[in-house]
């Protein structure tokens, strides 16, 4: 049999898929399946399984209405049709290589189910939502915590791909950059692109900035100018650590991971930024000193990421933002430990769980009378971001829809009065 044009980046995409969907994976560690395709296929089949996962609701949806019987979620034939129908909403595909290349997905297996289905909704003519729903428990989660105006930002978020945000060390770097680059400046030291080749980018090799999502670069902005001795708490990859050294502050990076702490170093040495880098499971780290201000960036259920990473929103389930929420409250309590009385600990995730964020700062300051809320200032903050009645941060779906929306977020500074 003639072999399909393109039809390796639609089996790399298919077991990706899976990988997501049944075991959990990221997208990002799933890629290995494709990590012997060309880098054009390789690129295909990640942005193949990123537009399925995307829009996974509406395809089911879409599928459902042309079956009789409903197909079983991780059958073959459902996630055929689904890479197929993705392509086709959100790549633009020809019907035609749309239909060559998923029918041998399911070779030996149901194909002609696979073709007669592709076959009516194709005639019938595919619609593109530009608000695609999200997995319906998400979607009744966030409407419940945050409403339906948000809940309906973050469908219209969802369809598009997010823009590029760099980080500069020097504000008037940054302004200039945006200039010569066709970008805008949403913040000091931010420059906004549309969507670009990193590598490609001007300024990339020589260090000149990092990419880093805007929302990201808020917490480092709330560790006081004149902090001194700072502790960055699950660094890694380091977009902060680089904030907080470019800053002028002595800073020690701890992380667990040693392949991130890896990227970490890399990212200082493009930068020629400074820090000291520790590898520790801060749950058994002991520093030998106190902190004058700590940054603890927590691991999280990150579902604030989800326009960069859809599968978050089905890796995120109760049971794992609960366990989410258990480990970040024994971080926050040891960093409390480390912080010297006067000191300024700054917690973030980059959540759109309240459990994560919120409740869980709530429920710190009720246990730990030496603490309290320092509220960022204007002048710490770009002037789209206004600190919530309690003094935390919380970043949400639909602050800055027409420059192309932030991730979600929530930080809050903490300050020990004793
Ligand atoms: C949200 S990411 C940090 C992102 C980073 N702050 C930045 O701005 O690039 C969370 C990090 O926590 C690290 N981590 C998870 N559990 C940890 C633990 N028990 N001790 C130390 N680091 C941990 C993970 O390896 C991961 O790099």
């Amino acid at each position: 049999m003639p072999s399909v044009e393109g039809l390796g980046a639609r089996k790399a995409a298919l077991r990706m898929l899976d990988a997501v969907l049944r075991k959990g994976q990221t997208l990002e560690s799933a890629a290995s399946f494709a990590r012997d395709l060309s880098p054009p296929d390789r690129a295909l089949a990640l942005a193949i399984g990123g537009e399925t996962l995307r829009r996974l609701p509406d395809l089911d949806a879409l599928i459902d209405s042309a079956t009789r019987q409903r197909l079983p979620d991780d059958s073959k034939a459902r996630m055929a049709l689904r890479l197929a129908l993705a392509q086709k909403i959100g790549l633009g595909t020809p019907d035609h290589a749309v239909v060559a290349t998923a029918l041998p997905l399911v070779d030996g297996g149901p194909r002609r189910l696979v073709h007669g289905v592709l076959g009516t909704l194709l005639r019938r003519g595919v619609p593109v939502s530009d608000a695609p729903c999200l997995p319906e428990q998400v979607e009744h989660r966030w409407r419940v915590a945050w409403g339906e105006e948000v809940a309906q930002a973050a469908r219209s978020q969802i369809a598009k791909r997010p823009e590029l945000d760099l980080t500069f060390a020097d504000d008037g770097e940054a302004q200039a950059y945006a200039e010569a680059h066709g970008g805008l400046s949403l913040a000091p030291r931010n420059v906004r692109l549309g969507s670009a080749s990193v590598a490609e980018l001007a300024g990339f090799g020589e260090g000149r900035w990092w990419v880093q999502d805007l929302a990201a670069s808020l917490p480092a902005r709330l560790v006081p100018a004149a902090a001194g001795e700072v502790l960055d708490l699950c660094a890694a990859p380091g977009g902060k650590t680089m904030q907080l050294a470019a800053a002028a502050h002595h800073v020690t990076a701890v992380d667990s991971s040693e392949s991130r702490l890896g990227r970490l170093r890399e990212n200082l040495d493009r930068t020629h930024l400074e820090a000291q880098l520790v590898t520790a499971d801060a749950l058994g780290w002991e520093p030998e000193r106190q902190f004058d201000a700590i940054l603890l960036d927590a691991p999280c259920s990150a579902t604030g990421t989800f326009r960069r990473h859809p599968e978050v929103l089905y890796r995120a389930r109760p049971a794992i933002i609960a366990s989410g929420a258990e480990l970040q409250r024994k971080l926050l309590a040891r960093a409390a430990e480390w912080l010297k009385p006067g000191g300024v600990l700054v917690y973030a995730v980059c959540s759109l769980e309240p459990q994560e964020g919120e409740e869980l700062v709530a429920a710190f300051l009720q246990a730990d009378p030496r603490f309290s809320i320092e509220p960022g200032k204007a002048s710490e903050l770009p002037e789209f971001v206004t600190p919530s009645q309690q003094g935390w941060v919380r970043i949400l779906p639909g602050l800055l829809e027409e420059q192309g929306g932030l991730d979600g977020f929530f930080m809050a500074r903490l300050v020990r009065r004793g």
